[in-house]
């Protein structure tokens, strides 16, 4: 069986964010003897020149974007036993740091899905089955289904489309039909590429694929609902018989606490006092008082009420009066970025607030911290609470979507679970969980038993990848 990945971003070529780690690591653990695995992504200028050295060019063609024919090139490199295909386009993809966000948006992902299916016959073979992820690759299934039926090939092709963040869906205005995306005005007005009278890749792509899957089972039963569908939710519901929710996984060798080259001291669940090594460099790094017996709390997240910074800022006066130390590391909202940054002066041995997407730093976070906090109002699956695990540091956070399913209350009768976990979007209950939390801490045996206990859980992508072979197995069957 031969699968092709079509996404904006794979790790460690090009990331913004968990996508690039799904799509730089799940390929990887796919491919096998009954599974070949090409990935397909664009060539961002941003991608370091080292790697574009390693590339073969294989040829270029021209590809169709609307009326127009625009150059595209096609590349490869192999790593890992994965082929990965990169399409270069200068016009589109030579942007600087920007990945998306930019005025032509629509038109580069509709040249970049075009392109993918234009260069499938340069492939040494056509794939079985093509698997796009989030809105960028959404238009994939919609060509494929409107501009390549009749070839036999292309028409035998079964596509999966996966939902990383139901948030982002590519909405654009209704002028892009015809002069950008060449479909026929027909196609909005009878709705299939029509959604509250704009134009929706995302919900085109959930109609016309032949199987639709998130990145968590909880998040599978949530995008049914008005709370967190950002207005799919009838879409999803009446195609929920070809929906399911799998968990993404982690890999363990880019996150290991016995190998990570990034981090002060190395350790293991056999020998934690490396631990103790990352915390003390990490607060002296940071400027806090080095203290062994305080509880250090962790965060490194997009500065956004959706991943709950609001219920961090409602109680942080309250969080910060306890004998605790809380480090913050990432960007986002202004209002979030100065109330935080105030709060620092206020607090100067108490918080450290980092606005910067540094992925030295969360590292040293994540190794360093004895608390890990992700209080999300909505998290499809999140990586960060696993790779916290990874590094014996505890999660606390909001009983929803990936988090629920990879995190359980702590119980201190039975020994049951693997952090803390609090249920409503409500600051109080946050800080009760944190209460719980720097409770237990007091116990050093109890908290070292949970800290080895997060080391060792197993979320690699073992389980997840058989999975997706079974449901890629039963679509082309
Ligand atoms: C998005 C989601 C995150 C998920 C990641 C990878 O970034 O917000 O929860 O882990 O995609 O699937």
């Amino acid at each position: 069986m031969k699968v092709l990945f079509a996404a904006s971003e794979a790790a460690p070529f090009i990331k913004s964010g968990g996508l690039g780690d799904v799509i730089g690591s799940l390929p990887v653990a796919l491919k096998g003897k009954q599974c070949q695995v090409s990935c397909v992504i664009p060539l961002h200028e941003k991608i370091s020149q080292s790697v574009k050295d390693k590339m073969t060019f294989i040829a270029n063609i021209f590809v169709p974007v609307a009326w127009r024919n625009q150059y595209c090139g096609l590349f490869l490199l192999e790593q890992d036993g994965v082929k990965w295909y990169f399409i270069d386009n200068e016009y589109y993809f030579k942007r600087g740091d920007a990945l998306y966000g930019c005025y032509d948006d629509a038109e580069r992902f509709a040249f970049f899905s075009r392109a993918v299916l234009e260069v499938l016959p340069l492939m040494e073979e056509m794939p079985d089955v093509i698997h796009c992820h989030d809105w960028q690759t959404a238009l994939v299934p919609v060509f494929l289904r409107l501009f390549y039926h009749d070839r036999a090939e292309f028409d035998r092709i079964k596509t999966v489309f996966t939902i990383h963040n139901i948030e982002y869906q590519g909405i654009f205005g209704r002028d892009i039909m015809t002069n950008v995306l060449g479909i026929d005005e027909a196609e909005f007005e009878n709705g299939f590429m029509e959604h509250g009278g704009q134009v929706n890749f995302m919900k085109s792509a959930i109609v016309c694929s032949d199987w639709v899957t998130t990145v968590s089972p909880s998040y599978a039963e949530e995008i049914k609902t008005p709370e967190f569908a950002h207005g799919l939710e009838g879409i999803l519901s009446f195609h929920q018989g070809k929906l399911s929710g799998i968990i993404n996984g982690i890999s363990k060798k880019a996150f290991n606490p016995k190998t990570d080259k990034r981090l002060f001291a190395k350790y293991s669940a056999d020998d934690l006092s490396g631990k103790q090594v990352n915390k003390a460099e990490l607060q002296k790094m940071l400027n806090l008082p080095v203290r062994s017996d305080v509880p250090l709390i962790g965060m490194v997240t997009r500065l956004v009420s959706h991943k709950g910074i609001d219920m961090v800022t409602q109680v942080l006066s309250e969080i910060l009066e306890r004998d605790l130390q809380l480090v913050v590391v990432g960007t986002g909202d202004w209002q979030y970025e100065q109330f935080l940054k105030d709060r620092q002066w206020q607090y100067p041995s108490k918080l450290s607030v980092n606005i910067a997407f540094n992925t030295d730093l969360a590292q040293k976070v994540y190794a360093g911290c004895d608390m890990f906090l992700m209080p999300s109002r909505s998290e499809p699956c999140g990586l960060a609470q696993m790779i916290a695990l990874n590094y014996g540091t505890i999660p606390i956070v909001r009983e929803t979507g990936g988090l629920k399913d990879t995190v359980s209350n702590y119980n201190r009768e039975s020994g049951e679970g693997n952090g803390f976990s609090f249920a409503n979007c409500d600051a109080w209950e946050l800080l009760r969980s944190i209460d719980a939390a720097c409770d237990c801490y007091q116990d050093q045996a109890v908290w070292e038993q949970l800290s080895k206990k997060g080391i060792a859980s197993d979320f690699t992508w073992k389980q997840s990848a058989k999975q997706y072979q079974k449901l890629y197995q039963s679509l082309i069957s």
